[in-house]
């Protein structure tokens, strides 16, 4: 009896193994893997050839190998044996850029692409593999594997709202390499709203002097924003992760905190929202923001601009009555509040496309005058898909960053408190995996005017950096997978486990993320006003809590 149960547990534990060997522990699951025979000892004896085109992409993978699993691997300019090669191939079949091989087999690993990009994530693709995977002695066994690989989207983004509250340059290269860990490959910053100012403006010192003051917590906090030269360095960090970073400067609207420093330039605000907008009846308005623009075109070489342009309804009641403003709408014939928001809309796009820049958008852009040429409308009203609808049949290209389920500053959970959760709606990683749905994805010109998704981390009750994480991390996986992976490779029971392997390279990073297998093994953490209940409100949520937005 115990020699049969013996023999059915070893029997067990090889059918376990063997199964274990078929899964591919990759996040986001390629477009085709197929397991071999044998594998790759990667040791200080491995050498990677790479020619002068791609020694950067051979440095960066030289780095990551050192900086996580303690192994310091030569370069050379050939190798028999035990190597890892990065080359570009001439494919002319693969229009993706993000296109790549990776071969692994006993004597060799051979990443192929016929871009850097391409080999960049071929790379990234390595790296997941080697970092879960423990060194012993210096020794790290891959199993073979043929992949071949690429995405769906050309969009895969994250936005982070530093006005708010603000995280800093640690923060942000920490979220950089996570983004890069799952090829994630546009960083939108929210640089500028109500609460601070945080991108230093030579022209204008104030903005950040003065405007860079004050969180949505603490009115009072000492002025907090990037340098010029801590934006060059992030920017750098990004682009050695094959990483666009996209500013965000929001206007006419959530403009607060720069007319706290300049208000020769504020066009009012309302009761609830005061000094919310840039004045848009004046002229000085427009070549104050346009030269802010040209030090924010220099810094930034994604070449696009995101000018928000959301909720200026919020805020602009003061226009009525302002006599630039009414001088403006008498002398262009603007007959209303919409139509004096769409014609500062159109200048600065003018201005933006003057600087070689994309316009990029929220969806308000869509109900006013702007051509679809070199513009970008961001769909973010979950509510409102007859706007989604609108975008794609004017011919504007698209990013998907829905409310719902794309905010990750809504809770992961029912019991949980800080955070957005609407009319009881939540955002699951499930949801975020499960996204887009069929019903967008069939949508008219959906096919070609779609440039990918991306999920926003708005900051209003994230205060720290343990909570941002709380809100990120699982669900980055399930973003990651959704902008990558087509849907009929799709496999949420599959995900599941590959989700729960990378759980311990969390822990190994130090982030508070939130387990949804496990709830106990980490609590939501409430600062001592949060857990007196003093949550900041702020009006969408309101609207919400009344049930008017579902
Ligand atoms: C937004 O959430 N106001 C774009």
């Amino acid at each position: 009896m115990i020699k049969n149960s013996l023999i059915l547990l070893v029997a067990l534990f090889f059918a376990c193994q063997a199964n274990a060997q078929e899964v591919l522990p990759l996040i986001p699951k390629p477009l085709k893997a197929a397991k071999q025979t044998g594998s790759f000892t990667l040791s200080q004896q491995t050498q990677i050839v790479a020619n002068s085109e791609v020694k950067q992409l051979a440095q960066y993978l030289q780095a990551e190998l050192l900086r996580y699993q303690g192994l310091s691997i030569r370069t050379a300019d050939k190798a028999a044996e035990n190597y890892i090669s990065l080359t570009l191939v001439n494919n002319r079949g693969k229009k993706n850029a993000a296109w790549y091989q990776l071969a692994i087999s006993p004597n060799k690993i051979e990443i192929k692409a016929t871009q850097p990009e391409g080999l960049f994530a071929g790379i990234s693709s390595l790296l997941q593999l080697v970092r879960q995977q423990s060194v012993n002695k210096k020794v790290v066994e891959l199993a073979s594997w043929e992949i071949e690989d690429e995405p769906i989207y050309a969009w895969r983004g994250l936005m982070l709202d530093e006005s708010r509250h603000f995280f800093g340059k640690e923060k942000v290269k920490q979220l950089l390499d996570w983004m890069a860990f799952y090829k994630l490959n546009k960083f939108h910053w929210h640089l500028t709203d109500q609460p601070g100012w945080r991108i230093e403006i030579k022209a204008f010192p104030k903005l950040t002097l003065v405007g860079g003051i004050g969180s949505h917590s603490d009115s009072l906090a000492k002025a907090q924003y990037y340098t010029q030269e801590d934006i060059k360095e992030i920017v750098a960090y990004a682009a050695q992760r094959y990483i666009d970073v996209i500013p965000e400067i929001d206007m006419p609207g959530h403009a607060t905190a720069a007319n706290k420093a300049y208000p020769e330039f504020s066009g009012g605000g309302s009761p609830k929202y005061p000094e919310f907008t840039f004045n848009p009846g004046k002229e000085s308005t427009y070549q104050y923001l346009t030269q802010i623009l040209r030090e924010v075109d220099v810094l930034f070489p994604s070449q696009m601009i995101h000018i928000g342009a959301d909720e200026v309804h919020f805020g602009n009641q003061h226009w009525n009555k302002d006599e630039a403003v009414q001088s403006l709408m008498k002398s262009k014939n603007l007959k209303d509040l919409p139509a004096v928001e769409a014609y500062f809309v159109k200048r600065m796009a003018d201005s933006i496309k003057d600087l070689n820049n994309e316009v990029l958008a929220w969806d308000e852009i869509v109900s006013g005058t702007l051509s679809t040429e070199k513009t970008t409308v961001f769909w973010w009203r979950h509510d409102k898909p007859e706007i989604l609808k609108d975008a794609l049949q004017k011919g504007y290209q698209v990013v998907l960053c829905p409310r719902l389920p794309l905010y990750f500053d809504f809770v992961q959970e029912d019991s949980h408190v800080v955070g957005r959760k609407w009319a009881g709606n939540f955002v699951h990683w499930q949801s975020v995996y499960q996204f887009p749905t069929k019903e967008i994805t069939a949508l008219p010109n959906a096919n070609t005017l779609i440039r990918g998704i991306q999920a926003n981390v708005w900051t209003e009750v994230i205060v720290d950096a343990q909570q941002l994480d709380y809100k990120i991390f699982p669900r980055i996986a399930a973003l990651a997978e959704a902008a990558w992976t087509p849907s009929q490779l799709k496999d949420q029971t599959a995900f599941e486990s590959r989700l729960k392997s990378h759980f311990k390279l969390f822990t190994a990073e130090g982030l508070y993320f939130f387990n949804p297998f496990n709830q106990k093994a980490s609590p939501e953490l409430l600062t001592p006003a949060q857990r007196k209940g003093l949550l900041p409100d702020n009006e969408a949520q309101t609207a919400a809590e009344k049930g008017t937005i579902k």
